[in-house]
């Protein structure tokens, strides 16, 4: 017998196909049954007028370290996203030492357990397992801090022996592959070479290279070329962080940095790319505010669009540009942002950076997957994305606008993101595949955060399974934690 039947949903099955209404039988951790259902099943859901897609995967997380500390993961959950890939833009969960430096910028007050390598984190998540599966990706910039600390060169030979090793153990562990933030220090200081050497570690294991380009505003498309040139030469899949055109001057770029990615494709290299659906990013000030200037790879920025996010430090300054830091604290901007910088390293910010049309353009295009790039700063203003990428994409841009199919949106978070990261089993609602299922209302998801009040879970989305178990039932997290680390298949 099944134990729990949805029957007469209207199913995307994950697969990019038109919707269709079916009944689906879980059994265990595993869809058991897709289709005309005979009566029977412990538990039964009527889900006339209701939408199933698979779990949402979010392919661009920061979540190494909120996985451990706040395993209930009710803030993805709740957004419909069943398994989060972390270890991007460079930062990773190992080695340990240098993977805390990062955790204490996001978590300032957390005490982080031990853990060896990324086998040691991986077993970490399984003793104690998080609401959603996780995916790991091994950081560069990590295994760079820990191998040379924040040293501005190209790497010996021991140095590079060590970075080799910690991005081997990661694969040889189950890593989906290996990130780089090369705007970030200490990722920026690599040189094109490095990340070659390291990334052909990968050749033939399946494992992608993921990054977050050197420069995002009116250098794009030479980092786009920087990118597919390290993904050929290595001889591995190619993942673009966050896809965007920055800074006003940058405008409009999306149109070729998309065309350079199709020819790739037309050569036959796997290239493709996540979106948040926002005009505003997120980061650390540090990143942006750089030799006594508001800019950098992320373009020009004027103070008024930097909005302080998170600090534990003045936790009033959260919501306040640096144009009103500067107002209030009777300087300018660059010294609003240097006083800021003293009290808190590792503040955050939005930034308000991008164009409404660059967005839909990179959105509409079939190369783009959606990864939230949320940042899990619970104590203060996070960007809204980490709460609702996902349905804003359902609500807004496929189903109010238009933009895409509503299938179409469906398959660029389920069933795409799983064939390029290797998850096998997942994103798809068949019978044997692992039931990581959302049930959402199709006229009513949408994303409710905004900039002012961001904490929100979107509306709409009424349940969610996780590896069969319930881990939110009426649009509440029920504190189910049946999360398991997704190690990579080749399959
Ligand atoms: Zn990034
Ligand atoms: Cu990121």
């Amino acid at each position: 017998m099944h134990d729990l039947v949805i029957r007469e949903v209207t199913l995307y099955d994950g697969t990019g196909a038109a919707p269709r209404v079916a009944d689906v039988a879980l059994e265990g951790e595993r869809v058991a049954a897709v289709g005309p259902v005979p009566a029977g099943g412990r538990e039964t859901v009527d889900g006339r007028g209701l939408a199933l897609a698979p779990g949402f995967i979010d392919v661009h997380t920061h979540d190494d370290f909120a996985a451990v500390i706040y395993p209930g993961m009710a803030f993805k959950l709740e957004g419909g996203v069943t398994t989060c890939v972390v270890g991007n833009c460079g930062f990773g969960a190992a080695p340990h030492a240098a993977a805390a430096v990062m955790a204490k910028t996001l978590h300032p007050n957390l005490d982080l357990p031990a853990w060896q390598g990324t086998a040691g984190y991986m077993r970490r998540l399984e003793a104690q397992p998080p609401g959603v599966n996780i995916g790991v990706l091994v950081g560069h910039g990590s295994a760079r801090l820990a191998a040379m600390r924040m040293e501005n060169r190209a790497p010996s030979g021991a140095e590079m022996a060590a970075m080799k090793s910690t991005l081997a153990e990661g694969l040889e562990a189950g890593a989906l592959g290996f990130s780089t933030g090369l705007v970030y220090d200490p990722g920026r200081f690599a040189a094109t070479e490095e990340i070659v050497e390291l990334a052909a570690l990968m050749r033939g294991t399946g494992a992608l290279y993921a990054t977050h380009m050197r420069d995002e505003s009116t250098g794009l498309l030479d980092s786009v070329r920087e990118a597919i040139e390290i993904g050929q030469r290595a001889g591995v899949p190619v993942q673009i962080s966050h896809h965007k055109a920055s800074g006003r001057a940058a405008w409009g770029r999306v149109g070729d940095s998309l065309r350079l990615i199709e020819e790739a494709q037309q050569r036959g290299e796997s290239v493709h790319a996540d979106q948040y659906p926002y005009t505003a990013g997120s980061t650390i000030l540090s990143a942006v505010y750089r030799d006594g200037r508001l800019r950098g790879a992320i373009g020009d920025l004027e103070p008024e669009d930097v909005v302080i996010a998170s600090t534990a430090s003045h936790p009033g300054w959260e919501g306040c540009s640096l144009a009103r830091l500067a107002a209030d604290m009777g300087c300018s901007a660059e010294q609003a942002a240097e006083r800021v910088l003293a009290a808190d390293a590792g503040v955050t910010v939005v930034l308000h950076a991008m164009s409404e049309a660059d967005v839909r353009t990179v959105l509409r295009h079939p190369s783009t997957m959606i990864g939230s790039d949320g940042i899990p700063t619970l104590e203060g203003k996070p960007h809204p994305r980490l709460y609702g990428s996902f349905a804003r994409v359902l609500g807004r841009y496929a189903r109010d606008e238009g933009l895409l199919t509503m299938a179409e949106a469906v398959y660029r978070m389920t069933g795409f993101p799983a064939a390029k990261f290797g998850l096998r089993d997942r994103g798809v609602v068949r019978a044997g595949a692992a039931a990581d299922l959302v049930l959402f209302e199709p006229a009513g998801i949408l994303d409710l955060g905004t900039f002012e009040d961001p904490k929100r879970a979107p509306a709409g989305i009424r349940a969610v399974f996780v590896n069969g178990k319930r881990a939110v039932a009426a649009g509440k997290a029920t504190g189910a934690r049946t999360g398991k680390v997704l190690r990579r298949s080749r399959g």
